[in-house]
C-alpha cells in the first residue's frame, strides 16, 4: 500500500528518497513527497499525483541535506491532494511525519489538540503525530532527550496501526516507530542508514537488514541505531540479509512487470518446489482440525491445499482472513496462513485470533521477514523473488508449488513429489505452445464486456482466480461459477455470444462438465474451452490444447494461458497492467 523511504548519512537524502519511493511505485499511490533536513532547518514538497510529475513540477532534488523521510500515499482518511499528501506537519512546521496505516483514536486526539490550540491542515489521521509532538514538546528546552521522550510519549498515545517515519527539525536523528505495519531498517556500507516500509525500496543500497518488532521504536543516526521495545527497554534486534538483488526488481526487456513475472514462471516453479517444507509436515502431521486462512489470490491457492488435505482424509477449512473471525470454532490447532506480502491485515488479524486461541501458525509466504512470518510458528518460504506487479501471478503458482510439496510429503506421495520437480520444465513447454494462442485469443475478448469462466472439482480455484485476474486489470465483469452452479442461477445470465470460459480437463469430472457446456453453449453463450481431449475440445468455438496433467495440478497448468490473457486483453485496452486503478499490492488495513 503506502510507501516510506527514509535516508540519514552522506549523501543528499532527496536522491535517495526518490530513488527508493520509485522502487515501490507499484504499490499502488496517488500523490508523495519528501522531507528533507541539513541539520539546521527542513523544507518539504508534496502534492497530488505520480512521482515523476511531481519531481518535474517542483524538483525533489532542490531540498538539500542528508537527513529525510518520503512517501507514498494510498488515499484513506481524505481524498487524494497536496494538503492530504505526506510528510505531515505540526503548527511550527518543525516536526515533519509520513505514515502507513490507520490511528484509530485520532478523532479524540484531534478534538484534544484542537481544544489547545493547534491548528490542522489536512483531513488525515497522521497529522495528529506532528502536533502531538509538539504539544509534548511545548515549553521544553530542546535536547536530543526531551524530543526523544515527546516521541515516545506521543507514540505510546496511539491506538491502531501505524510505520512512522518522524523527522525533527534541527535534531540529527531520525525517529521510526512500527505496530501491525511493515517497516524495516537497512544499515548501509560505511556511515548511513536506510528505513523503508519493504525491502524493494533499499535494495539498490544495502541487502543488510533489521526488523523492527510490534511497539519497538528506534532511532537512526548515520553510524547506527538505537532500539527499544513496547515497553520502553533498549533491545536489539538480529540482523538479515538477502539474496534478493535490484535487478530481480527490473522489467528484463519486457514491456510490463506481469508479463515477465508470467513469463519467468518455470524459473520461479524451480526454486518454489525445492522449498523445505520439513516443518510444516511437522506442524500439520499432529494437526486434528487444521485451517487455512489467507484473502483473494492467496485463498484461492488456500482452497487448492483444503481440496489437497481433504483428499488425505484430513478434514481441513479455507477461511478468508477476513471472516475467520465469523466462522472459527476456536478448536482449530494447526492454521496455515498463505499470504505473498506476509502484510494483509485481514489475514494477520485471523492469524492472531487463532493464536490467541491456542492454535499454531504455518506461514507460507514470499518475503523473508515479514510480519507473517514473524508471528508464526514455522514459515515456508516460495522463494520466487520479488513481484512487482500489483496482481499476483508467480507468487501463485509459487504458492501452489509449496502448497502440492507440502501436501505430498505429508502424505509421502512419492509419485506427486517427482510429478511436482518435472512442473517447472513442462510449464516452459506448454508456455512457449499457448503464448501466441492467447495473445491472438485476447484481441477477440477485449472485444467484450462479461465474462464467466467455469470448472469443477480442484479446476475451480483456478476458474475463480482466472476471473479475479480478468477483472482486476481490464475493470471488465467476470465471474467464476463451479460448473453445476450455473443451472442454479447465474444461466439466466447467459445471452448471445457471451463468453463462458471453461477449464475442462480429462478426467472423471469431464463428461459433467460437457454437459454444462452444452447448457451454456444452448443459451448462445461463446465457449472457450481449455482441455487437454481433443473431442472436449472440439464443445469450444475457440479452444486451447493444453498438455495432459495429472487432476492435482489443473490449477497449476490452467492458470497460466488465463494470466497471460488477462494480460493482453489489458493491453488491447489500453490499460496498466502493473498498477491497475483502486489496487494495492499489500493491503494493510483491515
Ligand atoms: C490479486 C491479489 C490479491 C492478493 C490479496 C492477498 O491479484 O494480489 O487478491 O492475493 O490481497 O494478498 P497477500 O497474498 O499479500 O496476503
Amino acid at each position: 500500500m503506502c510507501g516510506i523511504v527514509g535516508y540519514i548519512g552522506h549523501r543528499q537524502a532527496a536522491e535517495v528518497i526518490l530513488h527508493g519511493l520509485s522502487q515501490v511505485e507499484y504499490r499502488g499511490y496517488d500523490s508523495a513527497g519528501m522531507a528533507v533536513s541539513d541539520g539546521r532547518g527542513m523544507r518539504i514538497i508534496k502534492d497530488v499525483g505520480k512521482l515523476r510529475d511531481i519531481h518535474a513540477k517542483h524538483n525533489f532534488l532542490s531540498l538539500e541535506g542528508g537527513i529525510g523521510l518520503g512517501h507514498t500515499r494510498w488515499s484513506t482518511h481524505g481524498p487524494p491532494c497536496e494538503r492530504n499528501a505526506h510528510p505531515h506537519y505540526d503548527c511550527s512546521k518543525k516536526v515533519a511525519v509520513v505514515h502507513n496505516g490507520i490511528i484509530e483514536n485520532s478523532r479524540a486526539l484531534k478534538a484534544e489538540l484542537e481544544k489547545k490550540g493547534h491548528k490542522f491542515t489536512s483531513d488525515t489521521d497522521t497529522e495528529i503525530v506532528a502536533h502531538l509532538i509538539e504539544e509534548e514538546l511545548k515549553g521544553k528546552k530542546s535536547s536530543s532527550d526531551s524530543i526523544l521522550s515527546a516521541v515516545r510519549s506521543s507514540i505510546s498515545r496511539l491506538e491502531g496501526a501505524y510505520a512512522l517515519g518522524i523527522l525533527v527539525s534541527g535534531e540529527p536523528r531520525l525517529f521510526l516507530a512500527r505496530r501491525h505495519a511493515p517497516l524495516i531498517i537497512g544499515k548501509g556500507k560505511k556511515e548511513e542508514m536506510f528505513f523503508a516500509s519493504d525491502m524493494a525500496a533499499l535494495l539498490g543500497y544495502t541487502r543488510d537488514f533489521v526488523l523492527l518488532n510490534e511497539g519497538d521504536l528506534a532511532a537512526l543516526d548515520a553510524k547506527g541505531m538505537q532500539i527499544w521495545s513496547a515497553d520502553g527497554s533498549p533491545a536489539v534486534r538480529s540482523p538479515l540479509h538477502v539474496d534478493w538483488t535490484p535487478q530481480m526488481a527490473q522489467k528484463m526487456g519486457h514491456d510490463y512487470f506481469m508479463l515477465k513475472e508470467i513469463l519467468e514462471q518455470p524459473l520461479t516453479l524451480a526454486a518454489a518446489v525445492s522449498a523445505d517444507v520439513a516443518d510444516g509436515v511437522k506442524l500439520l502431521a499432529g494437526a486434528k482440525r487444521p485451517a487455512v486462512v489467507a484473502c483473494g489470490t492467496s485463498y484461492y491457492a488456500g482452497l487448492v491445499l483444503q481440496y489437497l488435505l481433504h483428499r488425505q482424509k484430513r478434514t481441513a477449512s479455507a477461511y478468508l482472513g477476513s471472516e475467520y473471525a465469523s466462522w472459527h470454532t476456536g478448536a482449530e490447532d494447526v492454521v496455515v496462513a498463505i499470504s505473498q506480502s506476509g502484510e494483509t491485515a485481514d489475514t494477520l488479524s485471523a492469524v492472531r485470533l487463532a493464536k490467541k486461541e491456542g492454535a499454531k501458525v504455518l506461514a507460507i509466504t514470499n518475503v523473508v521477514g515479514s510480519t507473517l512470518s514473524r508471528e508464526a510458528d514455522a514459515t515456508l518460504y516460495i522463494s520466487v523473488g520479488p513481484e512487482v506487479g500489483v496482481v499476483a501471478t508467480k507468487t501463485f503458482t509459487g504458492q501452489l508449488a509449496v502448497i502440492y510439496k507440502l501436501a505430498y510429503s505429508l502424505s509421502s506421495n512419492k509419485k506427486g513429489l517427482e510429478e511436482l520437480a518435472a512442473m517447472p520444465s513442462q510449464v516452459q513447454q506448454m508456455l512457449d505452445e499457448v503464448h501466441e494462442p492467447v495473445h491472438h485469443l485476447a484481441k477477440l475478448m477485449s472485444k467484450r464486456k462479461n465474462f464467466f469462466f467455469i470448472s469443477r472439482g480442484i479446476g475451480w480455484p483456478c476458474a475463480l482466480e482466472a476471473a479475479l485476474k480478468l477483472k482486476e486489470i481490464t475493470y471488465l465483469h467476470a465471474e467464476a461459477y463451479a460448473a453445476g452452479e450455473l443451472k442454479h442461477g447465474p444461466i439466466s445470465m447467459l445471452e448471445d455470444k457471451v463468453p463462458v470460459i471453461a477449464i475442462a480437463p480429462s478426467g472423471a469430472l469431464a463428461p459433467k462438465m460437457e454437459s454444462n457446456m452444452r447448457e451454456c453453449h444452448a443459451r448462445g453463450a461463446s465457449i472457450i474451452v481449455l482441455s487437454d481431449d481433443k473431442t472436449i475440445l472440439s464443445e469450444g468455438e475457440h479452444s486451447l490444447a493444453m498438455p495432459k496433467v495429472s487432476e492435482d495440478f489443473v490449477p497449476l497448468f490452467y492458470i497460466l494461458p488465463l494470466q497471460l490473457l488477462a494480460y493482453y486483453m489489458t493491453i488491447e485496452l489500453g490499460r496498466d497492467p502493473d498498477q491497475p486503478r483502486n489496487l494495492a499490492k499489500s493491503v494493510t488495513v483491515e
